[in-house]
């Protein structure tokens, strides 16, 4: 290692170019990066490695397996509510990958083609992506607890020659079927894919549409193995729809070269992990920490990732991580801070992880929602090993500001992810622009150029990819979220500034909650808050004013309207409770106070601004959600 934190920090900005050339070694290029890294040619939108070629596939796999690594477990599959354990060696995934790359080729799936992924946590859904990598193709995963409505719209944007889909997953010992979902979906697209590949599995059998629908291991098995196809470092790996502020997800879009070099670089830097070495991330791959860290990063840097369907607590019980982390022998655990207050609740005395041999465990890394300090001491205390807040975005792909122990580990302060990491130029500004001292509150921003990895656009719209995230500080990318910086140059995240929720982890957006409510016969005007909640960080409470001539009972209206989100969302948006009430509070121009409302929710003393219609609305929300009224 060249350095400690400080240095290496300094060095990515100053030279980010030479920075970058050097992190470029840990790939293998079918064409190596030139003379010229980075591509500014035409800012915002930034292309690092121009004119270098690549297969991000090869990368993670065909090179470990044709190496010193054949036999070496790539991916452990670990399904508790299955009853199933399987390994898999680099040689086995690679063969299995090439074989499903020769499923999709025979469908006509060739370069920069669209597939969509609508599948559980099982290996098929991490082998059809490296086959879309292998075949230069372009995967677009949707997470399994997204309903029909969305897969639809995901698919009507991407236009996918092919959906890859199996018949149901697991949530516990609840059987979700995704086939008739998928259905549902296609019949509602405008642009149906040519075909599905459906994966049967044993616990509910999928009606297949003939012409249309193949069975995965009916086409396996008559599959011939397709070689890696090369393609530009700047070429699109995958689309990954996020939660953005209303009901249309941004697509964002990963380049190849970038993603592979940061995604290696970030291992054994940030993460502390090398080649052999087991590394769980408890998400799913519908997520973005799904892609990094459970298929991309430790395949790219010959590691060994856990894929396990289950959850933290109830399959069967809070010693469930523990089992998985001595069973493979994993090194280091990621996940969301949400899974260990899930184990907190259960086992507050951490009985469950003394039944375990942990030794092996190093480091547990928390990201994907503001890591609370009584969470943070609750299982440091319990794990012994260094506990990492870490903070990023589906947009970055891997993490912004973190505590790099492969560098040089810093202090922890609690509620803190730390500092920037190498190649991130972190920024707090004020309205205007200007950069906040340490302590004040700003939007939490990122200089441009922002280091390899990061999103290149947003799929099929160049126009709000520069409005949402590069308009509102010229030269700035702007996270969404807000912070400050402290006198060391911590960060501290304190939240959205937008009408994105963080909900067990999960990305939602309110706004998409407010137009499908508004979509309901009986609604006038609705608004959805996103409240703070003991176990998952965040939920969202709806609150509804219903049209003058509605006279049926309010509580069926709310159980429909909760229905309906669940259906139209899916279960993930966890929107279980709607408020029937008789006004909204509003400014005087009209616009729906909902920082003030979320204040009340939160049993905050909400201060009304001056600007406020009708400061009595206040007290009727107070009343609505029990809180005691400001006398
Ligand atoms: N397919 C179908 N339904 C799904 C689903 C999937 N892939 N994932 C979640 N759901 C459903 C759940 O079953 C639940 O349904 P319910 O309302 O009928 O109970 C709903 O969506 C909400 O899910 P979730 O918010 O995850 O709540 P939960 O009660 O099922 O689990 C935790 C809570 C904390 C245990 C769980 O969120 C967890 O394991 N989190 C830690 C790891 C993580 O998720 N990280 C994410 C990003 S890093
Ligand atoms: P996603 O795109 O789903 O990864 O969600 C990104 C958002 O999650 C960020 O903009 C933050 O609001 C939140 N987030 C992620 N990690 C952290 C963290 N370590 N601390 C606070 N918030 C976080």
């Amino acid at each position: 290692m060249a350095g400690g934190y400080e240095s290496e920090h300094r060095r990515s900005l100053e030279d980010p170019e030479g920075f970058w050339r050097e992190a470029a070694s840990a790939i293998d290029w079918v064409t190596p990066p030139g003379e010229r890294i980075l591509d500014a040619s035409r800012p915002p939108f930034y292309r690092w490695f121009p004119g270098a070629r690549l297969n991000t596939c090869y990368n993670a796999l065909d090179r470990h397996a044709d190496g010193t690594r054949a036999t070496q477990a790539a991916l452990v599959y670990d399904s508790p509510v299955t009853g199933t354990k399987r390994t898999f060696t680099y040689g086995e995934l690679r063969d299995e990958v090439a074989r499903f790359a020769g499923v999709l080729a025979g469908l006509g799936v060739g370069v920069g083609d669209r597939v969509v992924i609508y599948m559980p946590m099982v290996p098929e859904a991490v082998v059809a992506m490296l086959a879309c990598a292998r075949l230069g193709a372009v995967h677009s995963v949707v997470f399994g607890g997204f309903a029909a409505h969305e897969l639809a719209i995901r698919i009507d944007d991407a236009r996918p020659e092919v959906v890859v889909s199996a018949s149901c997953g697991l949530e516990g010992s609840r059987v979700v079927e995704y086939k008739p979902l998928l259905d549902e979906a296609i019949a509602e697209t405008e642009h149906p894919p040519r075909h599905c590949v459906v994966l049967q599995r044993p616990e509910a059998k999928a009606v297949l549409e003939d012409g249309r629908d193949l069975d995965w291991h009916e086409a396996m098995a008559s599959a011939t193995p397709a070689d890696c196809v090369t393609v530009d470092a700047t070429d699109p790996l995958y689309i990954l729809y996020t939660s953005g502020t209303t009901g249309k997800p941004k697509g964002v879009v990963r380049d190849h070269g970038g993603h592979a070099v940061a995604l290696a670089w970030s291992m054994p830097n940030i993460y502390g992990v090398g080649p052999g070495e087991v590394f769980w991330a408890g998400s799913d791959v519908g997520w973005v920490v799904g892609h990094s860290y459970i298929v991309y990063a430790p395949l790219l840097a010959g590691a060994t990732t856990v894929l396990y369907e289950g959850k933290p607590v109830g399959t069967p019980d809070p010693g469930a991580y523990w089992r998985v982390i001595s069973e493979h022998g994993v090194r280091v655990l990621f996940t969301a801070p949400t899974g260990i207050r899930a184990i907190k609740k259960e086992d507050p005395e951490g009985e469950h992880l003394r039944r375990y041999d942990l030794s092996g465990l190093r480091t547990l890394f928390l990201a994907g929602e503001r890591l609370d300090p009584s969470t943070y001491h609750w299982a440091s205390d319990l794990l012994g090993v260094p506990v990492i807040d870490h903070w990023w975005q589906t947009e970055t792909g891997w993490p912004i500001a973190a505590n790099c122990i492969g560098i040089e580990p810093l202090p922890i302060k609690p509620g803190s992810p730390t500092k920037a990491v190498p190649g991130y130029d972190v920024r707090i500004l004020d309205d205007a622009g200007a950069e906040c001292p340490p302590g004040v509150d700003g939007a939490v921003t990122i200089r441009l150029p922002m280091p390899p990895g990061n999103f290149t656009t947003l799929y099929n719209d160049d126009d709000r990819f520069v409005e949402s995230y590069m308009a509102r500080y010229d030269g700035f990318y702007l996270t969404g979220d807000g912070g400050h910086l402290d006198e060391d140059g911590y960060l501290f995240i304190m939240g959205r500034v937008d009408d994105v929720i963080n909900v067990a982890g999960h990305r939602l957006s309110t706004g998409e909650m407010e137009e499908v409510l508004a979509t309901h016969a009986d609604v006038a005007e609705c608004a959805v808050i996103g409240v703070n909640d003991e176990l998952k960080g965040q939920v969202p409470i709806g609150f509804v004013v219903l049209k003058a001539a509605v006279e049926r009972a309010p509580q069926d209206i709310a159980a429909e309207l909760v229905a309906l989100v669940r259906h139209q969302i899916g279960a993930v948006a966890s929107l279980k409770q709607v408020e029937i009430v008789p006004r909204l509070p509003k400014t005087r121009s009209g616009k729906i106070l909902r920082a003030t409302m979320r204040e009340i929710a939160d049993g905050k003393e909400a201060v009304a601004p001056s600007t406020i219609d009708d400061p009595a609305i206040l007290d009727e929300i107070r009343a609505t959600l029990g809180r005691t009224p400001r006398t």
